[in-house]
C-alpha cells in the first residue's frame, strides 16, 4: 500500500463533496474505515455507497459541525461501529463573499461554528482515544484566504487563521503523545464551492482571471488536496507536525 494505512479508521467532515469526498473516497480505496459526516445527509449517504460499492467500509453521519452534542454523538457512534479512530479530517464548511460592513452578526457567528468551533468540538471528542493509544493524525482545513490577499470575507478569513492557530496549539499539546496534527491551506480549488454555481463563458472567466495570479497557472484539483493530506495522515510522515501547509500553485511563498 502507497500510504500504509490499511486497517485505520477515520472520521472525514464534509465528506459529501469537493475536498472532503475526494480524501474520503481515497481512505476508503486504500483500506481506512470511514465516518463519512456532512450536513447534507444525502451527500453523505452518496459518498458512503461509493465507498461501500468499491468494497470499501464507511458509515454516513448526518451532522452540522457546529452542534457541539452532535459531533459527541457522531464520533461516539463512528468509534462503536468503526474502530478506534485513528485519523481525523475537518473539512466541512462554505464560503460567503460579504463586504465587512454588510457581515451581520449571525453570519460572523455561524461562520466562526461551523469551521472554528466545529474543528474545535471534533478535535476535543476524538483526542481522548488518540492520547489512550498513543496514536492519531488529524489535519485541519484552514486556507490561504488566513493569510490576507482575498477581501470581502472577513469573517471566512478569521475563522481560516483561527484554525492556522488552533492546529499550532493543538499539536504542541498532543505531541508528547505522539500525535500529529496539522493543517493545509488552500488557494482556489476546483470545486463547488469554489465555482460557486457558475457555469459556461462565466466560469471560464472567472477561472482565465484568477489564475493569473498563480505562478503554477491553474487552479488546484480536489483530488491534489486530497494526496497531500493522505500524505501528512500516512506514516510516511513521521516529523512533520503544528505546520500549515500552503497548497495554492506557488500564489503564496511561505
Ligand atoms: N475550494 C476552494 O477553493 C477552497 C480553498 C481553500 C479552502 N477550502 C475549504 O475546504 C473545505 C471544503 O471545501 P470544498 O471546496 O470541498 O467545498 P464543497 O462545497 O464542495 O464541500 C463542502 C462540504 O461541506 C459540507 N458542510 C458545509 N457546512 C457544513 C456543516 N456545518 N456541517 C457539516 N458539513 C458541512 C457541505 O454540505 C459540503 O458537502 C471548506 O472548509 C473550504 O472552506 C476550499
Amino acid at each position: 500500500m502507497q500510504w500504509d494505512i490499511e486497517g485505520r479508521s477515520a472520521i472525514v467532515t464534509g465528506a459529501g463533496s469537493g475536498i472532503g469526498r475526494a480524501v474520503a473516497l481515497r481512505l476508503g480505496q486504500y483500506g481506512v474505515a470511514v465516518g463519512i459526516v456532512d450536513l447534507d445527509a444525502s451527500r453523505a449517504e452518496a459518498t458512503s455507497q461509493e465507498i461501500q460499492k468499491l468494497g470499501g467500509k464507511a458509515l454516513a453521519l448526518a451532522a452540522d459541525v457546529a452542534d457541539s452534542a452532535r459531533v459527541a454523538e457522531v464520533v461516539a457512534h463512528a468509534r462503536e461501529t468503526l474502530g478506534s479512530i485513528d485519523y481525523l479530517v475537518n473539512i466541512g464548511g462554505f464560503h460567503q463573499r460579504i463586504p465587512i460592513q454588510e457581515i451581520t452578526d449571525s453570519h460572523w457567528h455561524r461562520m466562526l461554528d461551523v469551521h472554528l468551533s466545529g474543528t474545535f468540538y471534533f478535535c476535543r471528542a476524538v483526542l481522548p482515544g488518540m492520547i489512550t493509544r498513543r496514536f492519531g493524525r488529524i489535519v485541519n482545513m484552514s486556507s490561504l484566504h488566513a493569510f490576507g490577499k482575498v477581501p470581502f470575507a472577513a469573517h471566512y478569513s478569521a475563522a481560516k487563521a483561527g484554525i492556522a492557530g488552533l492546529t499550532k496549539a493543538l499539536a504542541v499539546e498532543v505531541a508528547p503523545h505522539s500525535i500529529l496534527v496539522n493543517a493545509v491551506a488552500p488557494g482556489p480549488i476546483d470545486t463547488p464551492l469554489w465555482r460557486d454555481g457558475l457555469t459556461g463563458s462565466a466560469l471560464d472567466a472567472r477561472i482565465a482571471k484568477r489564475i493569473q495570479a498563480i505562478p503554477l497557472g491553474r487552479l488546484g484539483q480536489a483530488d491534489e488536496v486530497a494526496e497531500t493530506i493522505l500524505f501528512l495522515l500516512s506514516r510516511a510522515n513521521s516529523h512533520i507536525t503544528g505546520q500549515v501547509i500552503g497548497f495554492n500553485g506557488g500564489e503564496l511563498m511561505a
